[in-house]
């Protein structure tokens, strides 16, 4: 039987790094698309590197960007992959806010150049997995969400995830791809970006603990999201792409926290027993230091967002149907994961 083909866009990120790792495992030749940077931007795929000029390679990666058609459209004609992941993105809500034409290039023209690169290059047996997400719902309305809920989006980011999802069905019904949307609700992970709201917790909880940083300022601690492992879900990426037909998905937990349980839960992981007092922007937590109030956080305006999306759990009964949807990470076990690693890499900062 000859080797799968995959190919990866955003390899280098949380996401990229678990699948590849995943596909390897599993014998396929992963080919990743990574962008052109100033400094290294590989380090969450090092441990899977393969030296270029090795004869028979399995990882193989190849500079390109999602803004960019001719090297999109190279690299896809000449790999001719089995099956395409579009992970790249600019996947940060917030940012979003700040560069909304960029995001929008991004995510939304860059799965729909994708798309047509596949179908220009008439590769019809190529499966396509689009990176969707529980951003697309925001309606406070609907207080559980799956694959029926209206969709409601509340930030460039959001929007630009919308356009991806629609022309990933459009070029499927279109064009009879296998295309499917994967809408996936938060994932993390030690791999996570630290600019995320659980790793920027569990990185500056470790700091303050190890005594090298006093705060951290936050912003909405009463925003729920359903958080699940990136390990967990990529898993399911994989499986969607294994299934008979396409499909437009859920994968959540269905069970929801909120950033102040996040902290919490972090706080206890190190024997701290966090206490909050005020209200709004002038909420703090403290711990009791040598019987003494130490704040350990502040809120500030700066990381509020012009529009949120408050609330999000989803249910996952069709993934459980047909993908046999099961989990092996809890809330406890994310925290946990990341806890332990942030403070091993203290030791060595
Ligand atoms: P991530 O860590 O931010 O990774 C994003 C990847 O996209 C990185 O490899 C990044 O490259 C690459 N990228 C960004 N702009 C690019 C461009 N112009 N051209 C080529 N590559 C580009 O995101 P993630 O958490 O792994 O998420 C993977 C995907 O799932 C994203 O599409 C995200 O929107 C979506 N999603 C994520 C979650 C979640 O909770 N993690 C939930 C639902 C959906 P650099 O490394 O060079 O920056
Ligand atoms: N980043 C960040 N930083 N978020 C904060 C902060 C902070 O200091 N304080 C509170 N939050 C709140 C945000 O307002 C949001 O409600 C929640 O914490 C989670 O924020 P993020 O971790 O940045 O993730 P996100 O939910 O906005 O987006 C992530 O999940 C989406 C799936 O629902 C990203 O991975 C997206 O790419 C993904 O599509």
């Amino acid at each position: 039987m000859p080797r799968k083909i995959a190919l990866i866009t955003g390899i280098t990120g949380q996401d990229g790094a678990y699948l590849a790792r995943l596909l390897l495992k599993k014998k396929y030749i992963v080919h990743g698309i990574i962008r052109k940077s100033s400094s290294f931007n590989t380090a969450r795929i090092d441990e899977i590197y393969e030296d270029p000029f090795k004869k028979k390679k399995s990882l193989i990666l190849h500079y390109g960007d999602m803004t960019d058609f001719s090297s999109i459209n190279s690299i896809v004609s000449k790999v001719k992959p089995d099956e395409v992941y579009n992970l790249a993105a600019q996947s940060h809500v917030a940012v979003s806010f700040k560069n909304p034409e960029y995001t929008t290039d991004v995510n939304a023209l860059g799965a729909l150049r994708l798309l047509e690169s596949i179908y220009q290059n008439n590769l019809k047996k190529t499966k396509f997995y689009q990176a969707s997400t529980s951003e697309l719902f925001g309606n406070p309305k609907y207080k559980i969400q799956n694959e029926k809920t209206p969709f409601y989006t509340k930030s460039p980011y959001g929007t630009s995830k919308l356009f991806a999802y629609w022309i990933t069905k459009n070029y499927r019904e279109s064009y009879n791809m296998f295309a499917s949307n994967g809408i996936l609700f938060n994932h993390e992970s030690p791999l996570r970006g630290e600019t995320f709201v659980t790793k920027k917790i569990t990185k500056a909880i470790t700091k303050i603990y190890k005594k090298k940083q006093d705060c951290l300022y936050i912003g909405n601690l009463n925003s729920k999201r359903d958080w699940g492992h990136a390990k967990d879900y990529v898993y399911f990426q994989w499986q969607i792409l294994q299934q008979k037909k396409p499909m437009d998905v859920v994968v959540s937990t269905n069970k929801q926290y909120s950033v102040r349980q996040f902290i919490e839960e972090c706080c206890k992981h190190i024997g701290w027993n966090i206490k909050w007092k005020g209200r709004g922007l002038n909420e703090v937590g403290y711990i009791l230091e040598k019987r003494r109030k130490k704040i350990i956080i502040k809120v500030s305006k700066a990381y509020f967002r012009p529009n949120e999306v408050e609330s999000l759990r989803g249910k996952s009964l069709l993934a459980k149907q047909k993908l046999k949807l099961k989990l092996k990470y809890s809330f406890k076990d994310i925290v946990k994961e990341m806890m332990d690693d942030d403070l091993k890499k203290i030791e060595y900062e």
